[in-house]
């Protein structure tokens, strides 16, 4: 797979005599690819109807000539103002009933019919005019969904929607109340016209009703997202791309990625680390100026496989940005290692974030490849030095990586609506397993939770899934290596009701949670051996043989020879331990990594990389900090 650069660039923030020179000073800089016109909507329809797309030809002509490829952004995360004049209920409404106003960006309800049918309108007069525009190789539809959390929106449209929503689901409120449990606190309804949207009740509302309002949003996502995909595609055969975020768990990617053919992301692993993750202080200052080792390799396994192969990223931090806490500068050469990390991951792109710094408005702070007053920044020199590398790299194709992690967002709004224990969490979870797999030098798939064929596996950890789909129990019957599952896994119903008979169901494995507790802060469960859960623990039951216990003589995990059960939420160390374990029965070949280094295999090389703020030692190699190393294998 042949790899290329690129870089976001805003031509309309720039004079027009600007262009040409930035367009010679990025191909000089080793990109190929240039993202515009993603939030453009005010130059391209300044008022309704008046449509100027001059200054958008001359812009797409200049940065061909120069040689660059174009992805088109459409404008749809920035309706201008008269818009909002045109369809005043457009705006979304917060869980508090707060409608959020026009004088930022995403301020656009996804269950508006009218403004679903503008962005509709803009994505295809966009496409007819440059779907078949020789510049133009792809298409970013839309910019981060979710970003600013605006996936949820309490506002009469979506009341509306979800009504209509729910009564296609449930056919009659019979039906629904039974689903609910509604006869609970007297909760039932006689028809779906009563069903508010559950905010504003006054003690939390009912589980179920929480989590088809969950679906019923991210169904809106999807829906939104396809009819800008369709009016696209009709007009060209170039890739449509969305930009997903870190850690944005609200809408189904696995769902919106099926309309797509690339899966981008938006990666800023410095804010991340002190805006999105769990750490203690330590370990956040000790990767201030490089992001958590993992987080970034975790997205683009993620991704990689909700593209179905077909992954970039589509922005990359490239100095301090301005939106977290507090933005320290990268370390010198982490511009270059996020680059090859993403590329040992399966990226085919990287985009820089943003070409110029932006002497105005609200990102005004943060850094570009350039610096506001056109000089270089640090981040161009190794975005060159990038470029140069790939000369004399061979092309590199994904490697078959022996384990696996199945990643549902279902479950995670499961248990955003049904924590139990303050710290629960399914990125959390599922995070805490992969960074495990990562520190033994594992090089790991994500795998949807439908996915219906494990046998490319030997171990695949499966934790925190609400339910086990058909397809996959399927696949677990007759698995060959070993699945740990849990903890929290297959617990519940579609509608998030303990089960008749208790779960979880794995095939020809006798087990089923007893109890449930949540553990606060500090507090722990003692295992034999060493170790100990936190967090979470249940009480195991059945005849499944018992491969770990608790100190108190309690099963930590069961299960037979290819499925065992996980009932606990294991600290870093005991995870360690348990993954250890089960690669030696596998026969998985383990590392034992100094901290902050990470490796990656692709079908050719193996990669490692450095985020430690000091050199490490790979072998005989000394790895620089924020260095990048590779070897064939
Ligand atoms: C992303 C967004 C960009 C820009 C960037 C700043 O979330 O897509 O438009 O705001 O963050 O870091």
């Amino acid at each position: 797979m042949k790899r290329t650069l690129g870089v976001c660039y805003y031509p309309e923030h720039w004079p027009e005599d600007l262009w040409e020179q930035d367009a010679a000073d990025m191909v000089a800089a080793g990109l190929t690819w240039v993202r515009i016109g993603e939030f453009a909507w005010a130059r391209m329809e300044a008022e309704a109807g008046v449509l100027t797309w001059d200054w958008l030809d001359r812009a797409i002509a200049i940065l061909g000539a120069a040689g660059l490829k174009v992805v088109l952004g459409t404008p749809t995360a920035t309706p201008p103002r008269w818009m909002v004049d045109k369809h005043p209920d457009m705006l979304a409404v917060d869980a508090h009933g707060q409608t959020r106003k026009f004088g930022s960006r995403r301020h656009y309800d996804f269950s508006h019919m009218g403004y679903r049918e503008e962005s509709r309108r803009i994505a295809q007069l966009m496409a007819e005019r440059y779907g078949k525009n020789l510049h133009v190789a792809a298409w970013q539809i839309d910019n981060e969904y979710d970003c600013h959390d605006t996936t949820l929106s309490y506002s009469d449209a979506a009341k509306r929607g979800f009504q209509d929503w729910l009564a296609q689901k449930y056919q009659s409120t019979a039906a629904l109340n039974r689903a609910w449990g509604n006869v609970f606190w007297s909760m039932d309804y006689d028809t779906f016209d009563q069903i508010e949207l559950p905010n504003l009740t006054v003690t939390e509302p009912n589980h179920p009703h929480q989590l088809a309002f969950r679906r019923y949003s991210s169904d809106q996502v999807i829906a939104y997202n396809k009819v800008q995909a369709d009016a696209i595609r009709a007009q060209t055969d170039a890739p449509l791309i969305h930009n997903y975020m870190g850690r944005i768990t609200t809408f189904d990617h696995w769902k919106v990625g099926a309309d797509l053919d690339i899966a981008s992301w938006d990666s800023y692993p410095i804010g991340f680390l002190s805006d999105r993750l769990e750490g203690t202080e330590k370990e956040k200052l000790k990767f201030l100026r490089q992001g958590h080792p993992d987080n970034q390799a975790f997205h683009h396994d993620l991704y990689r496989a909700v593209g179905r192969g077909r992954m970039w990223v589509m922005e990359q931090q490239p100095g301090p940005v301005n939106w977290a806490p507090y933005n320290p500068a990268p370390l010198p050469g982490m511009a270059r290692l996020w680059a090859w990390e993403a590329f040992a991951h399966g990226a085919e792109t990287v985009c820089y974030f943003r070409w110029r710094q932006a002497p105005f408005a609200q990102e005004q702070m943060h850094a570009g490849l350039l610096r506001p007053d056109r000089a270089p920044a640090p981040a161009l020199a190794e975005a060159r030095q990038v470029a140069d590398e790939f000369a004399a790299m061979p092309d590199v194709g994904t490697a078959q990586a022996p384990v696996a992690l199945v990643f549902d967002y279902e479950s995670a709004w499961a248990w955003d609506v049904q924590p139990q224990g303050a710290d629960f969490e399914m990125f959390r979870l599922a995070f805490a397993a992969y960074r495990a797999l990562r520190r033994a030098g594992l090089s790991i798939d994500i795998l949807p939770p439908d996915v219906a064929d494990l046998s490319a596996y030997k171990l695949v950890l499966a934790p925190g899934l609400m339910t086990l789909s058909d397809n996959l129990r399927a696949a677990l019957t007759t698995f060959e290596g070993i699945a740990l599952v849990g903890p929290r896994t297959d617990t519940k119903t579609e509608e998030l009701a303990i089960p008749d008979v208790m779960g979880p169901d794995l095939p020809n494995v006798d087990v089923t949670v007893a109890l449930t507790e949540s553990l606060p802060p500090k507090s722990k469960i003692k295992l034999q051996g060493g170790g100990r859960f936190l967090h979470w623990f249940e009480h195991l039951e059945g005849t499944a043989s018992v491969h770990l216990s608790t100190k108190d003589g309690q099963p930590a995990i069961m299960g037979e020879d290819h499925i065992r059960y996980l009932a606990g939420w294991p600290d870093d160390a005991t995870f360690d331990r348990i993954i250890g374990g089960l690669c030696d029965a596998l026969d998985i070949e383990t590392f034992a990594l100094p901290d902050g280094l990470r490796i990656r295999d692709t079908d050719t090389h193996r990669f490692v990389f450095n985020y430690a703020p000091k050199a490490q030692r790979w072998g005989d190699v000394i790895v620089p900090a924020a260095g990048v190393y590779w070897e064939e294998l």
